[in-house]
């Protein structure tokens, strides 16, 4: 029985019994963190929940439609270009978002930082399409890239998660991520949600250009169903990634990768710089003879992205380069990739997918990577030192 003052406990008889009284130490907060120590380990778990969320209301019987509002094919064919603006992770969805979109609908994608693009008197106008992305939809530099764009006569879509934020209110139609809160300030679902609505974006506007065939579209729109059970699977087979991290995380990293593996790796350097305050720096891998290689030497951790298979063997003459100067080089690759294992040092591997959604899913063992090398290092994770979780000054 209970009662504000007491409980008393019965067996089946009917009898008062006496039971131990254990206390639960939880504070309020860690019970939110659903047993997990860190939102930010929480949060990139729930990912394959958070994406399903954003993508299963988007797809009907096989066809994508965008909530309320639609992009005629009218409207489409007089866009020229798509700019895709945003601060920090969310711009580097954007970097990873421009591939699908170039890809598939082939409109010139330019990816701009949103503090530079606001005071860089941009080229856009009513033929421009603006695709701002913000987790918070708060962020200072995004909300006057957005006035910006819309001053000279874009079309503005915001990619958001906070419903009712001011992004949400100024864009003029808004597409709402549905990651659910995030805590942790460095984003993890956030950014995995962005990917999936600019994956789903691109598959509308291509099919709407009619730049797809039928039996392309319905396969590519499979794929991306697909991408949540992938997810868990990327998540259930890197259960190394704390060894991993332990071997890899020293002073300073780099994190190479082309193509769309080149975004994830930007996104993986800054995950690692934000929570575990190492040094990380990411470079399109062929980039790196143009100076960087003079950094690698002896034992220098380099991370290589290899999930592009067209470009995978260009990436493995770049892992081949910096084992040559005693680089230890940890891989990531699609399962079933042999030809890393004989060159990398060591190799993650994450579920087969369609190359132009690869992103979503190789971002998840960096995150992790991040994660494990910061808790190492003892780093309060959720409240990395002089970030925030949103910039809403300058
Ligand atoms: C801050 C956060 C980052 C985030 C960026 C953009 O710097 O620490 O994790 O990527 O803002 O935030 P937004 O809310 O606009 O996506």
């Amino acid at each position: 029985m209970l009662t504000p003052r007491s409980i008393q406990v019965f067996d089946c008889t009917g009898k008062l019994i006496q039971k131990p009284i254990n206390r639960v130490t939880w504070s309020v907060e860690a019970a939110e963190k659903g047993g997990y120590e860190h939102f930010m380990l929480k949060e990139i778990m729930e990912q394959p929940a958070a994406v399903k969320a954003a993508l299963t209301p988007r797809l009907h019987d096989g066809e994508i439609r965008l909530d309320d509002f639609e992009l005629s094919a009218e409207k489409l064919r007089s866009v020229n270009k798509i700019v895709i603006t945003a601060c920090g992770s969310a711009y580097y969805a954007g970097c990873s978002g421009r591939y699908a979109i170039e890809k598939l609908c082939r409109i010139p994608v330019q990816v701009e930082l949103a503090s530079e693009l606001r005071y860089g008197e941009p080229m856009v106008d009513e033929h421009t399409l603006v695709l701002v992305l913000s987790q918070s939809g708060e962020t200072a530099d995004t909300i006057a890239a957005l006035k910006e764009c819309r001053e000279r006569g874009a079309t503005i879509i915001g990619i958001v998660n906070v419903v009712g934020s001011t992004i949400a209110k100024l864009a003029d139609h808004t597409l709402y991520t549905w990651a659910g809160p995030e805590i942790a300030v460095a984003t993890t679902k956030g950014y995995t949600t962005q990917l999936a609505v600019l994956y789903l974006f691109a598959l509308y506007a291509a099919e709407k250009l009619g730049r797809l065939q039928k039996a392309e579209y319905s396969s590519l729109v499979r794929s991306l169903k697909m991408l949540p059970k992938l997810l868990q699977e990327t998540i259930d087979m890197n259960y190394q990634i704390p060894a991993l991290a332990g071997r890899y995380a020293s002073q300073s990293l780099f994190f190479i990768g082309r193509n769309t593996d080149y975004a994830v790796a930007l996104e993986g350097a800054l995950k690692m710089k934000e929570i575990s305050y190492l040094h990380a720096e990411s470079y399109a891998a062929g980039e790196l003879k143009h100076g960087t290689i003079a950094l690698i030497d002896e034992g220098q951790p380099v991370i290589a992205v290899c999930c592009n298979e067209a470009l995978c063997d260009k990436t493995l003459s770049n892992i081949v380069e910096v084992k040559a100067r005693g680089a230890k080089v940890l891989a990531l690759a699609f399962r079933g990739n042999r030809k890393i294992v004989s060159q990398a040092d060591d190799v993650i591997y994450i579920p087969q997918i369609e190359t132009i959604f690869s992103a979503a899913l190789a971002v998840v063992p960096l995150q992790l990577l991040a994660y494990y090398a910061a808790k190492e290092k003892g780093c309060d994770i959720d409240k990395p030192k002089n970030l925030a979780k949103s910039v809403t000054v300058e």
